[in-house]
């Protein structure tokens, strides 16, 4: 016990001169460790008488306090001195110009999709999304398009397996049979479900339909528009969709046509076609012979409305809906749809968009 003060200082100094949380571990296994000279002390108590070892177990207790206490203090110390010197190292200077070897692309679909949410976002449009997974009342019987439409068979649908019919978790009862949403449409029904009016929401959105070819794939993106008010007439859905096309695609005298057509949720329907021209086998948005089909529009049903809980007599609105892929091939002049969904990293170099080049109307669509 004669040693415990020297130890005791040695260790104290040991813990006071580690300049690193290794040395400091180092000081601490040689006093407190298993075989530390304090533990030596510890199991020197065994051979002691009792009255002896009362008095040496305090002092040596409270040694071992100590050191421990300078330890403690000592780590927390380093800690904070290591983190100092850890954040002086690693400061990033934000100002700093990207450097230019940075590899990634955005995809075009992506980009599409940025572009065309920040031109209706413009006009006062705000996202809504809703499930890939959807059931027959979303997707078909609230757009009208009741169970033996002929517009059902149109869609190429793909269902889930039937659910054993069971009373209380009925499929019936919460909306039928599930699928993968054949177009973003259903999201009009959820949102108008949720929401009451004015609504004025745009949704992009991956679709899915059981067809594959040279211009198919089973899974592509749709976005998906939506107006509802009391005074809102297919005036405004023209003037809208007349403004998109010209901020999209970046043509001001791009002529654009409203084509009478028929969907089951709108009332009436339309497609849009715009102007182009094929010289020399190039294809040319904007004045010229041909037209090119680009969405479909139209005043919401009335029966959709009521489906929702929404008065007919009340609102009113219109809505509609565009192949993403469609009109970004077109935009981007690019010619095969499979293309996009090949995750071919020459084509993402070539087609795709600097991850710092975000589309907003003020600073420009596209760079
Ligand atoms: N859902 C339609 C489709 O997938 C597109 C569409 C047409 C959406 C007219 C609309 C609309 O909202 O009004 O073919």
């Amino acid at each position: 016990m004669q040693d415990l003060d020297r130890l005791r200082a040695e260790a104290l100094a040991a813990v006071a001169a580690a300049g690193t949380l290794d040395q400091l571990e180092a000081a601490r296994v040689a006093a407190l460790g298993k075989k530390g000279t304090v533990s030596g002390l510890m199991k020197s108590l065994g051979g002691m008488g009792p009255d002896e070892r009362k008095t040496a177990g305090a002092r040596l207790n409270a040694a071992r306090d100590d050191i421990a206490a300078a330890l403690d203090s000592a780590k927390t110390a380093l800690e904070a001195k290591a983190l100092d010197e850890r954040l002086g190292r690693e400061r990033i200077d934000v100002t700093l110009p990207v450097r230019p070897e940075s590899q990634g692309r955005i995809h075009p679909i992506s980009q599409t999709i940025e572009e065309i949410t920040a031109i209706f976002a413009q006009m006062g449009f705000v996202v809504a999304e809703g499930p890939d997974i959807e059931d027959d009342f979303h997707n078909f019987t609230a757009l009208n398009i009741p169970p033996e439409h002929p517009a059902r068979q149109m869609h190429d649908t793909f269902y889930f397996g039937e659910r054993p019919a069971k009373s209380g978790d009925g499929a019936e009862s919460t909306g039928g049979r599930h699928l993968l949403r054949t177009h973003t449409s259903p999201v009009q029904i959820r949102t108008m479900l949720r929401d009451k009016p004015p609504i004025r929401v745009i949704v992009p959105g991956r679709t899915y339909r059981c067809d594959s070819d040279m211009t198919h794939t089973p899974m592509f993106h749709q976005v998906e528009g939506l107006v509802i008010d009391e005074t809102t007439h297919m005036g405004h859905l023209k003037g809208c969709l007349i403004e998109f096309v010209r901020a999209y695609f970046e043509v001001d005298d791009v002529p654009v046509r409203f084509r009478p057509s028929f969907f089951p949720f709108t009332e009436p329907s339309a497609e849009v076609d715009i102007g182009c021209s094929r010289e020399g086998g190039e294809l040319k948005i904007g004045p010229g012979a041909g037209w090119l089909e680009i969405l479909g529009c139209g005043m919401v049903h009335p029966n959709v409305l009521r489906n929702c809980g929404i008065d007919p007599n009340r609102y009113q609105g219109f809505a509609f809906g565009m192949g993403v892929e469609r009109v970004a091939m077109l935009k981007y002049g690019i010619p095969d749809l499979r293309t996009f969904f090949d995750s071919d990293l020459r084509w993402l170099k070539h087609y795709g968009f600097l991850p710092l080049d975000v589309p907003t109307l003020s600073g420009g669509l596209t760079r």
